[in-house]
């Protein structure tokens, strides 16, 4: 009888952790793979979902390490999803991951890292390297999936974009290789199923086509019929116009550094990683927005 792999996802109930096991159980079959959602709370709405769609449910709470011990035990591959906090407390949380996979003998651990890790001057992929380094010391075969930006980072301000006409930040004509998150889940998923030996690897994942703020602009305007034109600012008039808007300053700070940075191609890459690993082209911006427009 065939041993099943076992498969686990932290950060399940995220975003992004929901589409890697929606892509896994899709694209494996339970006489090989067994799919595990690593959860910080069983009792939420999306565990529930997760359970109801054929994976198995775990605590794993990234400060907590004695449930990555209970949940990383007999695991074959974890992926490890970045946390969602910034700074020191998050890198620690990185390592109590690292750290249980170590005790546990896990085969393979995978991360979600930051485009160009290695050498962009983007402050986001501070901790993204030190985790990194912090994976490659520990001795746990691992794979880095250096994922660029989620096409739905613009979506968010979509609809006040369109009311007011303008398109903020500090990317002048910096090109964005952006894709849509459910695109980097499957590719995090095809690796994850892969028989072939992953350990190692670096994977710069990112759209097949780039866009700049401007064109994403023309783009908006295009298909809403409204009238909508990037105002490109200086990095720290950008960070006080979103702390005006209400983000906390160090976000602010975070957000207008990584828009800056972008403007001299930290977010810009063509390998097409992506779409060699899902077989298909990754969706670009134009064929994405019309459903984002109609809700
Ligand atoms: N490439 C990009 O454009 C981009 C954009 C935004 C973020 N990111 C990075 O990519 C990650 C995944 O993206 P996403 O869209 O899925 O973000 P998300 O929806 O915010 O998901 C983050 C996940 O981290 C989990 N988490 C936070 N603290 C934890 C802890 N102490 N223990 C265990 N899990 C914990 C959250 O758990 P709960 O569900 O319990 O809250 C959530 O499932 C983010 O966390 C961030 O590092 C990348």
């Amino acid at each position: 009888m065939t041993k099943q792999t076992h498969i686990l996802v932290t950060g399940a109930t995220g975003e992004l952790g929901r589409l890697v096991i929606k892509h896994l159980l899709q694209r494996s079959n339970t006489t090989t793979s067994h799919i595990i959602a690593g959860v910080r709370d069983l009792n939420i709405d999306v565990a529930k979902s997760l359970a109801q769609s054929g994976a198995e449910l775990r605590v794993a709470d990234y400060d907590k390490p004695e449930t990555l011990d209970a949940a990383f035990t007999g695991v074959d591959k974890v992926l490890l999803i970045s946390s969602n906090i910034m700074g020191d407390r998050r890198v620690q949380q990185h390592i109590n991951a690292i750290n249980a996979a170590k005790r546990a003998g896990v085969k393979l651990l995978a991360y979600t890292s930051i485009l160009k890790a290695d050498t962009t001057h983007m402050k986001l992929a501070n901790d993204h390297r030190q985790t990194e380094k912090a994976i490659m010391d520990s001795g746990v075969p691992f794979v880095i999936f250096r994922n660029g930006w989620y096409t739905e980072n613009y979506f968010g301000s979509l609809a006040s974009t369109v009311e007011h006409g303008v398109q903020l930040g500090s990317s002048w004509e910096g090109r964005i290789s952006a894709a849509p998150r459910s695109e980097y889940a499957d590719a995090a998923a095809v690796v994850l199923l892969s028989t072939e030996n992953q350990q190692g690897r670096i994977y710069e994942l990112a759209g097949d086509e780039a866009f700049t703020l401007s064109e994403y602009a023309a783009e908006l305007s295009r298909q809403s019929g409204k009238p909508v034109v990037y105002k490109n600012l200086a990095e720290s008039e950008y960070k006080a116009t979103l702390v005006g808007f209400g983000l906390p300053e160090p976000v602010a700070a975070i957000l207008a550094d990584s828009d800056a940075q972008a403007s001299k191609g930290a977010l810009f890459n063509d390998s097409r990683q992506i779409s060699a690993l899902i077989g298909h082209p990754t969706t670009p911006l134009a064929k994405v927005l019309p459903n984002v427009l109609a809700h």
